[in-house]
């Protein structure tokens, strides 16, 4: 079953699912996984369909990036609401059961930013943050009960988040490697298959996420900082980037308020 809040998109993805996987059934729901009500609703979609939840994956993220001091409060509080709250809600609601039944598991997208504090990008790398230690520890206690608990810490991979995040002219974007959604999805579900508990998948990902917390804040901050620093001139060898992200927004069809600031 994929959610989402807007159907445009969610559609394809499931026709292109149902084509891969013939013998699978795939469903489109739409749902604000954000609202208090999210649980209670996702249990009556899930009873409607004659199903129950064996693995909950918690993707729904908001990108915001920006200096913090200008952020717009309504986009911070939708940002946490997602990024936290609501994968919270979820996996709280969602687990027991799986224990009950010692099958099925949780699998929470964290990222490369979980890993260090993300100047231009705080609340964002901030929250990342809280997903991956929650995530890891839960998966601790978890641990022999039969239930997988699993985050996914990726490095870039190609999606509308990152103009949302105004990354588009930043050294990150033209430093780290970055790799397809769908070689990402594929990547995080065999991981999830393995057991593994934090997974960053790549070489390059993993020794900048290792390197990361060998460094003190004094080196580190600024590294990073000048990273996700987004340039008012355009960066030499981005061109490139910047034409494959204009065509992912324009075939996904960007929200309304998807704009750079
Ligand atoms: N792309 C990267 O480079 C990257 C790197 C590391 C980690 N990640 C993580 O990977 C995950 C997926 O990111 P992405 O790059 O695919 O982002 P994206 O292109 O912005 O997609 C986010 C998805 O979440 C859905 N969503 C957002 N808010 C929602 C809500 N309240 N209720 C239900 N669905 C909601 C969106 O659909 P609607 O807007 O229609 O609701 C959309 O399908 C995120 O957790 C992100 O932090 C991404």
């Amino acid at each position: 079953m994929l959610l989402a809040r807007s159907f445009e998109g969610l559609e394809a993805a499931a026709s292109e699912l149902a084509a891969e996987f013939p013998k699978s059934r795939v469903i489109a729901e739409g749902l604000d996984v954000s609202q208090a009500d999210a649980p209670a609703k996702l249990d009556a979609l899930l009873a409607r369909h004659g199903l129950y939840l064996d693995v909950l994956v918690n993707n729904a993220a908001i990108g915001l990036g920006g200096e913090f001091a200008e952020v717009d409060q309504a986009r911070l509080d939708e940002l946490v609401a997602t990024n936290v709250a609501a994968l919270t809600r979820l996996t709280r609601h969602y687990l027991p059961p799986m224990l009950l039944r010692a099958r099925g598991g949780v699998m929470n997208l964290a990222s490369l930013a979980s890993f260090v504090p993300g100047p231009w990008q705080a609340p964002y790398f901030a929250s990342k943050a809280y997903v991956l230690s929650l995530t890891a520890a839960i998966g601790r206690e978890c641990s022999g009960r039969g239930v997988r608990v699993c985050a996914i810490a990726p490095g870039p991979f190609e999606t509308r988040i990152h103009r949302k995040m105004r990354t588009s002219n930043t050294y990150y974007r033209l430093l780290l490697p970055s790799t397809s959604a769908d070689r990402m999805a594929r990547l995080a579900w065999r991981s999830y298959r393995l057991g593994r508990r934090v997974v960053v998948p790549g070489i390059i990902n993993g020794a900048f996420a290792w390197s990361a917390r060998a460094m003190p804040y004094e080196i580190l901050l600024p590294l990073v900082s000048w990273l996700m620093r987004p340039r008012a001139r355009p960066i030499r060898g981005m061109a490139a980037r910047m034409k494959a992200q204009e065509r992912i927004d324009r075939t996904k069809g960007p929200r309304d308020f998807d704009v750079d600031h």
